[in-house]
């Protein structure tokens, strides 16, 4: 039955952004051991020398996984349509993007928060990620064919104090999303959003507290917070699913003993 999951990825191409660390570079992982390696990826993020090593790692393990590391960054939206163009041949139809690139700066109240971080907060995981579902999606609306996966959060539908831009930001990606989803509901692109709660991912708090690891860290005492392999694994799990088949409600996950709520929406 397992053998389906890896003959449904073969050959595929699936393109992350913010593949260099946390959820966006356990994904990668994800997708290679699922697949036995029979996928192409591209992996994007600002730092090639973290792809590099990634490439390097996972090759080794699956010596036929075919791998493109590259530097995008998604906040410079006239830089995207350029990078995708600029993709070789072999890597350029993409079957699967994962929107995963994004971030949270600071728990600053409503009038203190820096314009250089709504700034960053929106271009990061807003403006860039449409700029590159809008690039992306046409291409797969001619095929008919196709995965969205999107790295949405609980913060979303669940906005909370210091929170102000990171929530606005998720909200206009569940937003732009549910949209999405409802204009291609009748085709075979699929519309997946993931909405994490607390993941103790490689660098989400470190950026949040901007490096201030001691504060970084206790965002997670006391907590079983989720990992970036739980939502690798779920961004996967949607991927590998028959085109046929249509989910509704979303991927919500919450930390916390024993409380977990899976959906998926296509
Ligand atoms: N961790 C959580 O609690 C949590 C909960 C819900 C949702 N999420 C969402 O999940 C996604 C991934 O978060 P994470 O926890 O894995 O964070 P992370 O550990 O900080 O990783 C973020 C990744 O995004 C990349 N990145 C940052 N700015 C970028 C830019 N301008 N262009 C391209 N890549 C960029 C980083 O690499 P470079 O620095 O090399 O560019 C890194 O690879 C985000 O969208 C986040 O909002 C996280």
């Amino acid at each position: 039955m397992f053998g389906n999951i890896a003959k449904r990825l073969a050959g595929k191409t699936i393109l992350i952004t913010g593949a260099s660390a946390g959820i966006g570079k356990a994904t990668a992982e994800g997708f290679t051991e699922a697949s036995n390696g029979n996928i192409k990826l591209v992996l994007c993020a600002r730092r090639l020398e973290k792809l590099d090593v990634l490439k390097i790692e996972l090759t080794k393990k699956y010596p036929n996984l075919k791998v493109y590391p590259a530097v995008l960054d998604v906040s410079k939206i006239d830089t995207i349509e350029p990078f995708l163009k600029s993709l070789p041949t072999e890597f350029a139809i993409i079957d699967v993007l994962v929107n995963n690139a994004g971030k949270a700066l600071g728990l600053d109240p409503i009038g203190t928060i820096e314009e250089k971080d709504v700034e960053t907060m929106f271009k990061t995981n807003v403006l860039g990620m449409i700029q590159l579902t809008q690039l992306v999606v046409k291409d797969m609306k001619k095929r008919n064919h196709g995965d969205i996966i999107q790295l949405g959060s609980v913060a979303g539908r669940n906005p909370y104090p210091g929170g102000g831009i990171y929530c606005a930001t998720k909200a206009a990606l569940r937003s732009f999303t549910h949209v999405l989803r409802e204009e291609l509901i009748n085709t075979k692109v699929r519309i997946i959003e993931i909405e994490p709660g607390n993941v103790e991912s490689d660098e989400f708090s470190l950026t949040r507290f901007k490096g201030d690891k001691e504060r970084a860290a206790k965002v997670y005492a006391n907590t079983v917070p989720l990992t970036q392999e739980d939502i690798a694994e779920v961004i996967v799990f949607t991927a590998f699913q028959k085109r046929e088949h249509c989910y509704c409600g979303n991927f919500d996950f919450w930390y916390g003993p024993g409380f977990c709520i899976p959906y998926i929406q296509r």
